[in-house]
């Protein structure tokens, strides 16, 4: 007998050892993996300009990436206009168009197809499939663009990573099936129907209220935080109909268990399989948390108070879009909610995660994984975006937090400043006035005509008025008739200062046309030269405008300052609101 005790007591032992050493095992082989994982990840954020195939397959590692939420053009046949602050800072009028949304059949359409067909595999046989039934059509330009885009993004995610794809109902249908062909059908993990506006009235068809967000999983493994979103009113009103002296709101539910489930036994006179034992019953009525109903049965309260909220569904109808009033509108056509984003980010990624938006216009997805403290890295093809971005993050989170950050495919000498004018002057342009934190001005005839760039700024407090600075940004060779043409633009349009932004130094008939302009004198008695020159070398020198000191610029609208702090357990999705 003592003998079958001690072997089955070193046996209990061998096997508690061999589960520690398991445990142990599994741990290492955990943190083996994270350290890989954190070799692959960027070490700082990162901000790329340029084509998002090309910066892909340039920069970003396999498997360095936590989630992908992309907003890609819809092939809506639009071209989108930023719209600006006005110069009281609210409402929004000049315009400047920021990217096309038009999609045609053509060599590139073509070669980018046979591109992704030559790869083989189930999206070369999906795009093949397109291809006969959709013919060489704008549709088929459209979906060749994604194909090889969608397939980089499958690269770079992590095993436990996730792909959010925002699309709207004009090509969702076919994406999903370029999606399951690319990512496999078995790791679609749902499609949300994001109610993007309130309503659409059309005689001849129903209003389109809504878009598509596709998600994907790299793999069954991916990373799932359950959202809960606020009880709406009348689920309120028909669940939770009691309520204690104290007004606290609560259901009732079953204290009853299951019969050879639960223990049977009598408890105040009443035989039941209850759920506890009899002394956390005596307990829980102690604590009044037991309702007795009107035939003094007892029922457990479910305060709602204590409750996560309701399981998020696929359908969204309670993020609101970014409307003309928002606060957080910034006036870039199709910006999205942050609470969209807030919802995706804390569903599919943890803190210190890599969140990619390959598309990412004026960074919502960065703002919000910043202020969630993710990692991120945005790429957009427009120097108007980056511009935009770097605005964002300063005017959010102030120079500590906006300063960690590395922007990629900039200009960042001479030699490629010159590359960019000579490439394209509309994106030099862009990007010069976005370091003097001037915005552009949409090249028309008539009323802005000579005006490249407009800076406002308040040195008045008494009478508030808003002052302007404009720019002439030139890429090619200047004269000296360049300077007066902005000489006659200040003095026609009443502006403070004219700056001209040139590549090439300045002759000397130059800068005696500029020094005959005279000053500008603030009211703080400051005296600034009414004609400046600055070259792209005084801009990499960080030599700036010289203009009387201001804290209220209104060039951009801004961005809220958000407050970046660290909380373990994820709050309640955002209220509506
Ligand atoms: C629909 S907007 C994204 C809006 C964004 N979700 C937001 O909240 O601001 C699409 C963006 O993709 C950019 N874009 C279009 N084609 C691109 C490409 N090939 N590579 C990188 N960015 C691109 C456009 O410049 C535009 O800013």
């Amino acid at each position: 007998m003592t003998n079958t005790n001690n072997a089955k007591k070193m046996n209990k032992a061998v096997k508690a050892v061999k589960a520690v050493k398991a445990v142990k095992a599994v741990k290492a082989v955990k943190a083996v993996k994270a350290v890989k994982r954190n070799k692959k990840r960027p070490k700082r954020n990162i901000l790329y300009y340029g084509d998002n195939l090309d910066i892909l397959r340039r920069y970003v590692k396999d498997e360095s990436v936590d989630l992908v939420y992309l907003d890609p053009p819809f092939n809506s046949n639009a071209t989108y206009n930023v719209l600006f602050a006005e110069q009281n800072g609210s409402r929004a009028g000049a315009q400047i168009k920021a990217f096309g949304d038009t999609w045609r059949w053509d060599q590139a359409a073509a070669a980018a197809f046979q591109e992704v067909v030559e790869a083989g595999g189930a999206a070369s046989r999906a795009m093949q499939a397109f291809r006969t039934f959709l013919g060489d059509s704008n549709m088929l330009a459209y979906l060749a663009m994604m194909a090889p885009r969608l397939i980089e993004l499958r690269r770079v995610l992590n095993p436990t990573g996730s792909i959010y794809l925002h699309c709207d109902p004009t090509a969702s249908h076919y994406l999903k099936m370029l999606m399951d062909a690319i990512f496999e059908p078995r790791n679609f993990k749902g499609e949300i129907i994001w109610k993007c506006t309130s309503a659409h009235s059309n005689a001849k068809r129903l209003g389109k209220v809504h878009q598509t967000i596709l998600l994907y999983a790299k793999s069954k493994r991916c990373i799932w935080n359950p959202l809960y979103v606020p009880y709406d009113q009348a689920y309120i009103d028909t669940y939770y109909r009691y309520r204690d002296e104290d007004g606290r709101r609560f259901m009732s539910s079953d204290l009853v268990g299951h019969k050879g489930v639960n223990a049977e036994y009598k408890w105040r006179g009443i035989v039941r399989p209850w759920r506890y034992p009899k002394h956390r019953l005596e307990e829980l009525d102690a604590e009044g948390r037991i309702f007795w109903t009107r035939n003094q049965f007892p029922r457990y309260k479910r305060y709602l108070d204590e409750m996560r909220g309701m399981p998020a569904q696929s359908v969204w109808a309670d993020v609101l879009p970014v409307v003309s009033w928002s606060r957080e509108r910034l006036g870039y056509p199709t910006q999205k909610p942050e609470a969209l984003l807030e919802r995706i980010i804390k569903a599919s990624s943890n803190e210190r995660d890599t969140v990619l938006d390959p598309f990412c216009g004026c960074g919502t997805t960065i703002a919000v994984a910043q202020r969630l403290n993710r990692r991120w890295i945005g790429i957009d093809i427009t120097h108007l975006a980056i511009g935009l971005i770097k605005h964002r993050l300063q005017d959010t989170f102030a120079s500590k937090v906006a300063s960690r950050y590395q922007v990629v495919g900039e200009p960042e000498d001479l030699a490629s400043a010159e590359v960019l004018a000579a490439d394209d002057p509309y994106q030099f342009q862009w990007w010069a006035l976005g370091l003097v934190g001037a915005r552009s001005v949409e090249q028309k005839k008539g009323a802005d005509k000579g005006i490249d760039g407009r800076l406002y700024f308040h040195d008045d407090s008494e009478t508030a008025k808003t002052k302007q600075i404009i720019f002439s940004v030139k890429a090619g060779k200047v004269t000296v008739s360049h300077v007066r043409d902005l000489r006659g633009v200040v003095e026609r349009e009443n502006a403070a200062i004219g700056g001209l932004i040139c590549i090439h130094k300045p002759t000397k008939a130059m800068k005696a046309e500029a020094a005959s302009a005279g000053f500008y004198d603030s009211p703080w008695g400051t005296r600034h030269p009414r004609l400046q020159i600055l070259t792209i070398t005084d801009l990499f020198a960080s030599k700036r405008l010289d203009m009387p000191l201001s804290r209220d610029l209104r060039t951009f609208k801004k961005a809220p300052r958000a407050k970046v702090k660290k909380t373990k357990e994820p709050p309640l999705p955002l209220q509506q609101g």
